[in-house]
């Protein structure tokens, strides 16, 4: 089996090893419309199954990176202490990169998705870490590589390298050398998301140890891949379509049977507050009173629904607080 270092190693043996000063590149954040929820190797990341996700366009993580004499992170503006588990896990990421020299890094990552509302992207921010270590040593390596490297911080960071729908492949290879994101052409201008927060604080279960355990304990995990299977044919379909109902409903339906199987883990796991609750009711009302709105969620009690931009003016009525993204927008 082999662990994520030697699979960067093998990758970078033939590239130039430059250092350019200073580099800044933006990655944006990404939402899953069929989930990927469940992993076949925990090392390198490697899912169960394949998923499918739309970017958030212009909410996502600038990051601006160089050469250090000892590593140094900033979030948002503020030092990182090297205690926090932001700076641990960023550390132990850049720790595969560093070289023969041992170099350090500073990076300053800056979030534009609502990181206050309880939106922070881990998988916009290793996206964008990749990139930018790319560029900082003139690598140029191919987009399908710098998947598998963002995949290696967080799996869902993999589809955080393009605009648009992003299709991430769950390969079949022990290396991961298969388990790549690619993103799906498709010029859908008019689709939107909005992010409706219920609670900004910290999640008591993070989505990779909820994951874990679901995977372990979960009697209703078993049916999760076929699910998959079924929900990705229907979202490759309703895109190539154009199908915003088949999209919608799909995402929607792939989000509570996700949640389903997490309910079902041992001890439970259940992310939803009373307004989780409420604001999915609200969605299905006004899709019941005409108004095609759907929802999706990821591991936490936030909601992010799904609308076409002549639906904005009610979706805003109706979540006056929503941050609103274009998908295919820089
Ligand atoms: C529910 O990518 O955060 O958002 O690979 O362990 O870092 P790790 O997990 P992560 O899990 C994301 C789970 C999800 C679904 C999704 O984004 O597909």
């Amino acid at each position: 089996m082999m662990s994520c270092k030697e699979m960067i190693d093998a990758c970078l043996r033939d590239c130039p090893w430059g250092m350019r000063d200073t580099v800044s590149v933006y990655a944006p954040a990404n939402i899953a419309l069929c989930k990927y929820w469940g992993k076949r190797d925990l090392e390198l990341n490697l899912p169960v199954t394949d998923s499918l996700s739309i970017s958030l366009g212009a909410l996502g993580s600038h990051c601006t990176m160089s050469i250090g004499d000892e590593d140094a992170y900033f979030l948002d503006g503020v030092w990182v202490t090297p205690e926090e588990p932001f700076a641990k896990r960023l550390c132990s990421f850049l720790d595969l990169f560093r070289g023969r020299d041992g170099c350090h890094y500073r990076v300053e990552a800056v979030n534009t998705v609502a990181t206050a509302a309880g939106f922070a992207s881990s998988a916009s921010g290793f996206a964008a870490v990749v990139m930018a270590l790319d560029q900082l040593h003139g690598w140029r390596l191919d987009a399908r590589t710098l998947s598998i490297f963002a995949r290696m911080g967080s799996g869902s960071a993999c589809r955080s390298l393009w605009n648009g729908f992003v299709h991430w492949y769950a390969g079949k290879e022990e290396d991961g050398s298969d388990c790549y994101a690619e993103p799906l052409h498709s010029d859908w201008k008019d689709l939107r998301v909005g992010l409706v927060s219920v609670d900004a604080g910290p999640k008591s279960v993070s989505s990779r140890e909820a994951m874990n355990r679901t995977v372990a304990t979960s009697a209703l995990y078993g049916g999760w891949p076929q699910q998959v299977d079924q929900d990705m044919a229907t979202l490759r379909d309703a895109i190539a379509a154009r199908d915003f109902q088949a999209l919608g409903l799909c995402a929607e339906q792939n989000a509570m049977a996700m949640h389903a199987t997490m309910m079902a883990a041992r001890p439970a796991v259940l992310y939803w507050q009373p307004a989780t609750l409420e604001i999915l009711q609200a969605v299905w009302s006004m899709r019941a009173e005409g108004v095609p709105l759907y929802f999706t969620m990821d591991a936490g009690p936030n909601v992010k629904v799904l609308f076409t931009e002549d639906a904005r003016d009610q979706v805003l009525l109706k979540f006056p607080d929503a941050q609103l993204a274009n998908p295919w927008e820089t």
